[in-house]
């Protein structure tokens, strides 16, 4: 008999208004997938630009959502997921089992959705591309957001120092200092480069974590101090676009002759000694191993006290265009959940 569930669903690409909830039919569980009964999903950056048609690969109607924690219909265990394909905006979803993970006792499910996506693709900016030692300067952009509050605590816990933050608003900025962050920047300084080089003790940052790109990941570049490091998470957009595919972004490094915005050339490269990186999950996801290893950090920093999950707010489904909407006008600190039970 089909069971039907509750789900947010995108039939056409558009704003926030063009998420809707419906009653569809369950999913029925893959090839090494098992079905969650989901009791929080959360609103990642990413599901706007899905949601907006950025990616027309994307087969609709659809279920957007990447992450979901819940029991485990088959065992009643508490687990958390990553949901390449979607579907988590929903009362049950089908996750691959290679993408999910037991919750141990002592993590909630608020903490452990954070720490699973955003929190390891914080580290893995990190500590995988960014390949960050103790004592050296970090700087994070958007260190408000999901990814970034996380980032900062992170650096803050890996012997990081200073820890450098940039946030839009003087709210924002008060909000990052109370994670531990050193310092707190302006993102539209016009003299950011010079603000992050002083920051960091005038002869530059050793680590910069950019998710915005443009005259961000530009001023990054200027400010790194020799052998310091850029590791490119995400962009805006305006230059979005697919990095499997090699589209979007910003022109960062090339020869001067090139089309596009030139930020850095090889030759500038190798005189500053300095290095760009990027980092994407999807390569920590692919690897159990790895996928577990820092996941199972994460949670052991967070039961510790050095990692917190800050909630923005919590929405039900019925209201998960007001909250991308929220995310859109950056009015967001820390992680925007969805509980799928609650119903007003
Ligand atoms: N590479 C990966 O594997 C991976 C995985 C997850 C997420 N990401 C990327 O990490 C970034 C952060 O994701 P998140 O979900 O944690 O989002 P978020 O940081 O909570 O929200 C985005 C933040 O970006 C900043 N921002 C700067 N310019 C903006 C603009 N034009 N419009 C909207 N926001 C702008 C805002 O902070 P301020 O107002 O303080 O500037 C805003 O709060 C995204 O770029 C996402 O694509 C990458």
């Amino acid at each position: 008999m089909t069971r039907f569930m509750r789900a947010v669903v995108l039939r056409r690409p558009g704003g926030p208004e063009a998420l809707r909830v419906e009653r569809i039919p369950e999913p029925s569980p893959g090839v090494g997938e098992s079905l969650i009964e989901v009791t929080l999903t959360g609103v990642n950056f990413d599901d706007l630009e899905r949601c907006a048609g950025a990616q027309p690969e994307l087969p609709l109607p659809a279920v957007l959502g990447v992450e979901a924690v819940g029991r485990r219909r088959t065992d009643g265990q508490r687990v958390v997921a990553l949901l390449r394909q979607g579907g988590g905006y929903a009362e049950v979803v089908a996750a691959p089992e290679a993408h999910t993970v037991e919750i141990p006792a002592g993590i909630g499910d608020p903490q452990a959705l954070g720490l699973f996506e955003q929190g390891s693709t914080a580290y893995g900016a990190l500590s995988l591309a960014g390949r960050l030692r103790a004592g050296e300067s970090v700087a994070v952009s958007a260190a408000a957001g999901g990814v970034g509050h996380l980032a900062v605590q992170l650096a803050v816990a890996l012997g990081a120092s200073p820890v450098i933050g940039l946030a839009s608003t003087s709210a924002k900025r008060q909000f990052v200092t109370t994670l531990g962050a050193d310092l707190v920047l302006d993102p539209a300084d016009p003299e950011l480069a010079d603000r992050v080089r002083e920051a960091a003790g005038g002869g530059g940052v050793d680590l910069f974590v950019d998710s915005v790109g443009g005259a961000v990941a530009r001023a990054a570049l200027a400010g790194l101090a020799p052998f310091g490091r850029l590791v490119c998470l995400g962009w805006r957009p305006g230059t979005s676009g697919d990095p499997g595919t090699g589209g979007g972004g910003d022109m960062l490094v090339g020869t001067e002759d090139q089309a596009g915005v030139v930020a850095v050339t090889t030759a500038q490269l190798a005189e500053r000694s300095i290095g760009c990186a990027g980092f994407w999950m999807r390569h920590v996801v692919d690897d159990r191993e790895l996928l577990c290893g820092i996941v199972g950090r994460l949670f052991e920093l967070a039961a510790q006290g050095q990692l917190t999950v800050h909630v923005d707010r919590t929405v039900a489904l019925h209201e998960v265009g007001a909250a991308h909407a929220a995310v859109a006008a950056r009015a967001t600190s820390g992680k925007v959940l969805i509980d799928v039970r609650r119903e007003v």
